[in-house]
């Protein structure tokens, strides 16, 4: 088990998009399924290569959600036991402890351009390609590397979920504000950027906000 050297960020960065088809071996070959966002959505974040730790949201999720652990899809990643505040204290949509892989994932060589990839703590039925999903990244863990074997990746995948739900877990009262931002109940994104505004948030024309608070 690596030491926790997870670091929360000063300020959240929060970014929208469409789910979209990655290479396909995150359920396949790591047991880690991810929803990749789109190019355009990635390309305007700020922020050094590396694993994170957040939260996100479906906008428009798949129909049927479990609500116990499945090991479907060869998941081995996926627990839905503790961190239920999340989604007890969310709006409509439940927010879910996540961990994010953004970078050019030097492991494989056939990645061109650089990714951002949720793998929420949440197992759930179906996949959920071209649905709406909100991330908030809330804190660094690790570079990222590339592995003498796949399962070293995937051992360190484990311990990275296990860093994310240990930043995530206490105090909970600190991630309340990430949780209950605006970003994570408005409907639309006319109506998210005028609850931006009226929050005095920072922001670009392209989902991408940055908090101008320092929680
Ligand atoms: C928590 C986490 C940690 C990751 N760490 C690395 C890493 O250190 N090096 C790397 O090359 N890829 C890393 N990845 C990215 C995986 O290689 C990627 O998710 C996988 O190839 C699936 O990509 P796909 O959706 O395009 O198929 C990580 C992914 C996750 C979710």
């Amino acid at each position: 088990m690596a030491p926790n050297l997870h670091k929360k960020l000063t300020k959240p960065v929060f970014v929208s998009s469409r789910v979209i088809h990655g290479f396909g071996r995150g359920s396949k070959k790591l047991g880690c399924p991810t929803a990749n966002l789109e190019h355009d959505a990635v390309q305007k974040i700020n922020l050094e290569s590396g694993i994170y730790y957040g939260f996100a949201q479906l906008v428009d999720p798949p129909k049927q959600q479990r609500s116990t652990t499945i090991n479907n899809n060869n998941d081995h990643t996926n627990t839905n036991e503790d961190l239920s505040i999340y989604r007890a204290t969310s709006p409509s949509n439940p927010i879910y402890p996540t961990v994010i892989s953004f970078g050019w994932n030097p492991h494989f060589n056939d990645v061109k351009q650089r990714t951002l990839e949720a793998h929420l703590l949440h197992s759930f039925d179906e996949d959920f390609y071209n649905s709406t999903i909100r991330v908030a990244i809330c804190g660094y863990i690790r570079s990222e590397r590339k592995f003498n074997s796949l399962e070293e990746l995937i051992d360190t995948i484990k311990d990275d979920i296990r860093q994310t739900k240990d930043a995530l877990r206490e105090p909970e009262q600190q991630w309340l504000s990430v949780i209950n931002d605006p970003f994570f109940f408005v409907e639309n994104s006319a109506m998210k950027m005028k609850l931006i505004n009226n929050n005095n948030h920072s922001h670009d024309s392209n989902n991408v906000h940055i908090h101008n608070n320092n929680n």
